[in-house]
């Protein structure tokens, strides 16, 4: 049976406290949204419908370029209401399964293994028994263990209320028949609510089978409802991503001190201390060695590199065997051939450092281009702003720059040129010669310093 996807997420989640819809909240850096939908892509689904209501310009602002389709819920009446208003977009003699744009931590195959069940036309609801299932929807199963119907917190008798097995929120049903359920449906509820969990009742009234598939991992299928929970899941998430890495031969110092909102993909060998953030897509070579306190985004780092302790590389690339930092800050564009240096309080932006080529000490380099073998030294500086334009540095191969050298954009530093320290160069030095420009040293004799007025 094709497969169609109907993701709740019309509710405002009032106890986040927040300006945002619930599912525009970040877990690892993507709307919890987000997370749904990625492994709504990851099965092999026809279509996706999301359901939309509170702050829907947001949410559908969010997810632009995607092909989905969008069902709007202008009141929030309840979840079966809620699937309701998919139904349109759903045809029939298919599977219906419904996600929750506020359970995002969910995998591929425990889901796959709910919709095989359900190929053969039944219901399927996916369960976990929780230890303490306070708030969620309680499974109730007949003396043979027959699934029998889905009753919410607030409508359950205490003997009800003593079941620990619950309701994900995740179901699957044959769309033709789960359109009568829920038009069929009431909100003779102790929230005045329609709930899609009452179809489950309504099939078994039909005579058609409901299996309740059991997770193996509770964490999968957290709901998320304020910010303690989304604060325990993103600890989940990253817990899930560390062990990833681990188990891919990338060594961690500490797995619960690494931050990873996007994707991080490491060779063998890799090394990454404490308290690091990657975000985007940062690809890292074999045997990098990542100091700690690094944020890497959107970045790759070649072979044997070392980024020593806090370092800020954005849209960066650095070859084999280079050495960055400490304190060094990579702006997008900074391009690092094989061996290529940047020390403490460096700052590198669109440019590019060729090969064995050294910027050790509290220099910036923009809208420039570093032959190899060249040395610039401490505090040195490319003026490449105008106040209106940028302008752009070239320095040839084996040049010399001394300390706190200010290159004047455009500027062209020919190849073994030396520049001597403290020169202010505009235009251009001519290679292999040296050249400079420093005042005179003049020392005045007879001279006192000034002294504090007495008031
Ligand atoms: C629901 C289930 C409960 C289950 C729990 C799992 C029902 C009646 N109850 O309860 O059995 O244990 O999920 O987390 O289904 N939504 C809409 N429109 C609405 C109402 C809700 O889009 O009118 C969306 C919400 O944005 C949310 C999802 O549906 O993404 C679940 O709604 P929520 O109110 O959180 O349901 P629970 O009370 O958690
Ligand atoms: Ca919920």
């Amino acid at each position: 049976m094709q497969l169609s996807i109907v993701v709740l997420a019309a509710g405002q989640g009032k106890r986040m406290r927040s300006a945002l819809p619930k599912v525009l909240q970040r877990l690892a850096g993507k709307p919890l949204l987000a997370h749904v939908l990625d492994v709504a892509a990851a099965l092999n689904c026809d279509d996706t419908v999301v359901v939309y209501g509170h702050g829907g310009d947001q949410v559908q602002a969010a997810f632009p370029d995607s092909e989905l389709k969008w069902a709007h819920q202008a009141e929030q009446l309840g979840t079966g209401h809620a699937v309701k208003m998919a139904m349109p977009s759903v045809a029939d003699d298919r599977l219906a399964l419904v996600l929750c744009g506020d359970v995002p931590l969910l995998t591929a195959p425990t889901l796959e293994r709910l919709v095989e069940q359900c190929a053969d036309g039944s219901v399927g609801v996916l369960t976990v028994d929780l230890d303490d299932p306070t708030g969620y929807g309680r499974i109730i199963r007949d003396d043979e263990g027959q699934v029998r119907a889905i009753v919410e917190q607030k409508d359950a008798s205490a003997e009800q209320l003593a079941v620990r097995e619950i309701n994900s929120g995740v179901i699957c049903a044959p769309s033709t028949e789960l359109r009568r359920w829920l038009d069929a449906l009431s909100a003779d509820n102790a929230q005045g609510e329609y709930y899609l969990t009452d179809i489950i009742g309504a099939a078994v009234a039909d005579g058609i089978a409901v299996h309740a598939v059991k997770g193996d991992d509770p964490d999968e299928v957290m709901g998320i409802n304020d910010r303690r929970q989304l604060a325990a899941a993103e600890c989940l998430y990253q817990h899930r991503y560390a062990n990833a890495l681990l188990d891919a031969g990338v060594s961690l110092a500490d797995p619960a001190r690494i931050d990873v909102r996007g994707s991080l993909s490491a060779g063998h060998d890799t090394f990454i201390d404490v308290n690091c953030v990657f975000e985007g897509d940062v690809v890292l070579g074999d045997r990098v060695h990542i100091g700690p306190g690094a944020v890497i985004v959107d970045s790759e780092i070649g072979d044997d590199t070392v980024v020593h302790p806090h370092c800020v590389l954005e849209q960066a690339r650095v070859g084999a065997r280079c050495q960055i930092g400490p304190f060094a800050r990579l702006r997008p564009g900074a391009e690092f051939a094989e061996g290529a240096k940047a020390g403490n309080f460096v700052e590198v932006k669109k440019a590019r450092i060729g090969e064995g080529s050294k910027v050790n000490h509290l220099t910036y380099i923009g809208d420039a281009t570093i032959g190899d073998k060249v040395n610039v030294g401490a505090g040195t500086i490319t003026c490449n702003y105008d106040g209106a334009n940028k302008h752009h540095t070239t320095i040839g191969d084996d040049a010399f720059i001394g300390s706190g050298v200010n290159l004047v954009a455009p500027v062209d530093i020919g190849a073994g040129a030396t520049i001597g320290a403290g020169s202010t160069i505009a235009k251009e030095a001519p290679a292999g010669k040296l050249t400079l420009n420093r005042a005179p040293v003049k020392t005045v004799d007879g001279w006192k310093r000034p002294v504090k007025k007495n008031k």
